[in-house]
């Protein structure tokens, strides 16, 4: 194991070094990724705290699935930006025992109040402050229920619900020194928060400011309502003065959530989606995500191609690929409890084999000729991700959100819960872009009780039925490319995770007619990708993919330092 990690690191320092000295390579923007080896066990996300956390859990015996609801929790405190119990998400795992995969959609829905006209204006034009900045914009929270229910269905039987709430009680309580990674994110979000009195006297001083890096951060209300889910389990949180605190809340900010949408809110297990790729078994998320529908056809395209890394041709290939693939998650895909999307003709190899018999091997096609629709513009980066993997082999891919950085900024006062602005991800009216850039049309209209339709896109590549890459990330729109390609980088360029995660990442998501590429990616392919008529945009790097390859000899993971703070650890 020792040699394999000195080799990996090598290799990710050599792509670090070499290519910006050699080639020409605009600098990337973050340090070289390390991997981590261990034998047992291993947990990378991207809050080091909750790391700790959850690789203790693993420590003292407990499964990926404890493990995993203990950082989820412990996110909650220790990483606002993104980490929630006011959010929502999704978790897939696969259990050794019985060789099953598990989904579960714990993905926020609309209050029953909600109608399609929700977000539009009094000239019936979407309105973006309705579906980000208002009390509209926040969906009924589902991480309480999905952590509680994982843990009940598939924990070890070892450690008690409170047992795994405990840490994150004590940070809440005791407080926690902000870091790097608070000043990071915050300072983008201080008028969102100022907004919220109830916010802003935790993370704001009172000039407005934000408060400063070693600031130790207590949150005592959060403990409190920690405390209730300790005790009483999910009831606390969605029945009772807290529920009666978070609708209050809510319906003061403008918004239609009551008591009522909170006691009827139900985490569900969906089937998972399971697709193939040169001969492994690919384990994603099914709607209400689009990530596993498009994730498996991007893949099946690609699949029929040979590909090389950093080769315009091959690179050329992928972003048609994603053009396609998004063409018809816009046009598509939504709640599957309302809608009905074509799922197995989506992710059939049969209808990848047509795709790529009218994908242009070597020009750009205007994404005007696929499908119209309208362009856009993009916002931050604030889910996150965290992959696990036991002794047991059993593996936890979890990804959850509360949408934009600080979901709407607001606490609802009382519980020191952070609440989500998710009903953005609605198609507020047709082909009208959200935050994201992201268009959609009736499959994703607004509704009673719908799930909006979303991009998270937990993943487990299974070989030979076990565990072989479990993998995630945030960014929005940009999630299922960077799951895309972690993949490719792993299994067709044979690159170590923690090169896998590292090398520069490129995007493209059908409208807006652009292919993203993060600075790091060579002038050289940029160029050629223009000369094949891409119009290409240099972006910050906004995804993150923490991620855990397992290899005959043990564990690797890479926690990827697009994120300041991330850790991946092992034992
Ligand atoms: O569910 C989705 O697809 C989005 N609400 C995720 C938001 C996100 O990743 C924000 N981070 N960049």
């Amino acid at each position: 194991m020792r040699r394999m990690s000195r080799r990996a690191l090598a290799a990710a320092l050599l792509i670090w070094i070499a290519p910006a000295a050699a080639h020409g390579q605009r600098a990337m923007q973050f340090p070289p990724v390390q991997p981590v080896t261990a034998r047992n066990g291993m947990v990378v996300a991207q809050e080091s705290r909750a790391a700790l956390i959850g690789a203790e859990v693993l420590k003292r015996g407990g499964n990926a699935v404890d493990a995993a609801v203990a950082v989820g929790f412990a996110m909650a405190v220790t990483y606002p930006r993104a980490g929630n119990i006011g959010g929502g998400g999704f978790m897939v795992i696969h259990l050794a025992k019985g060789n099953r995969d598990i989904a579960i959609d714990y993905r926020e829905t609309a209050p029953a109040a909600t109608t399609k006209d929700t977000f539009l204006n009094a000239q019936g034009e979407a309105d973006p402050a309705k579906s980000r900045e208002l009390g509209l914009a926040i969906g009924v929270p589902g991480t309480v229920a999905g952590l509680t229910l994982a843990l009940e269905k598939y924990g070890s039987g070892r450690f008690k619900l409170a047992q795994l709430i405990a840490p994150a009680i004590a940070l809440a309580r005791n407080g926690y020194k902000v870091g790097d990674e608070f000043e990071d994110t915050g300072r983008s979000s201080i008028a969102r928060m100022a907004r919220w009195p109830s916010t802003a006297k935790l993370f704001l001083k009172p000039d407005g400011s934000l408060i400063a890096r070693g600031t130790l951060l207590v949150q005592s209300d959060l403990a409190s309502t920690l405390e209730g889910i300790a005790k009483h389990g999910a009831r606390a949180f969605y029945e009772g003065p807290v529920a009666d605190k978070i609708s209050a809340a809510v319906r003061e900010a403008g918004g239609l959530m009551t008591s009522g949408d909170l006691k009827t809110y139900k985490a569900v297990e969906r089937p998972v989606l399971r697709g193939s790729y040169r001969g492994l078994r690919i384990v994603s998320m099914p709607p209400p995500s689009s990530g596993g529908v498009v994730l498996l056809e991007m893949l099946n395209v690609l699949e029929g191609f040979r590909l090389k890394a950093g080769d315009p041709d091959s690179v050329h290939l992928v972003i048609e690929a994603m053009r396609y693939a998004y063409a018809d998650r816009a046009h598509l895909l939504g709640d599957p409890d309302f809608v009905k999307a074509p799922i197995a003709g989506l992710m059939s190899k049969r209808y990848a084999a047509t795709l790529r018999a009218r994908l242009d091997r070597q020009r750009a096609t205007p994404s005007d000729k696929i499908k119209t629709a309208n362009p856009a513009g993009f916002e931050g980066n604030n889910t996150t991700h965290y992959s696990v993997v036991d002794r047991f082999g059993n593996a936890v891919a979890n990804t959850y959100t509360i949408n934009l950085s600080y979901g709407v900024g607001m606490i609802a006062e009382g519980t020191g819960v952070l609440m989500n602005n998710e009903l953005d991800d609605f198609a507020a009216a047709p082909g009208v872009p959200n935050a994201f850039g992201l268009v959609g049309f009736e499959a994703n209209e607004p509704g009673p009780n719908k799930r909006p339709l979303s991009s998270m896109t937990p993943t487990i590549v299974l070989r030979d039925g076990k565990p072989f890459i479990v993998t995630g990330s945030p960014g929005g729109s940009r999630i299922i490319t960077a799951v895309l390609q972690v993949l490719l980088n792993v299994i067709d360029h044979r690159m170590p995770i923690a090169e896998a995660v590292h090398a520069p990442r490129l995007h493209h998501q059908w409208r807006p007619d652009e292919t993203m590429v993060e600075a790091g990616v060579s002038a050289e392919l940029v160029r050629a990708l223009q000369a094949r008529g891409h119009n290409v945009k240099v972006w910050p790097p906004f995804t993150s993919a923490p991620s855990i390859v397992v290899t005959p000899h043990g564990l690797i993971g890479a926690a990827d330092t697009r994120t300041r703070g991330a850790l991946a650890v092992g034992y």
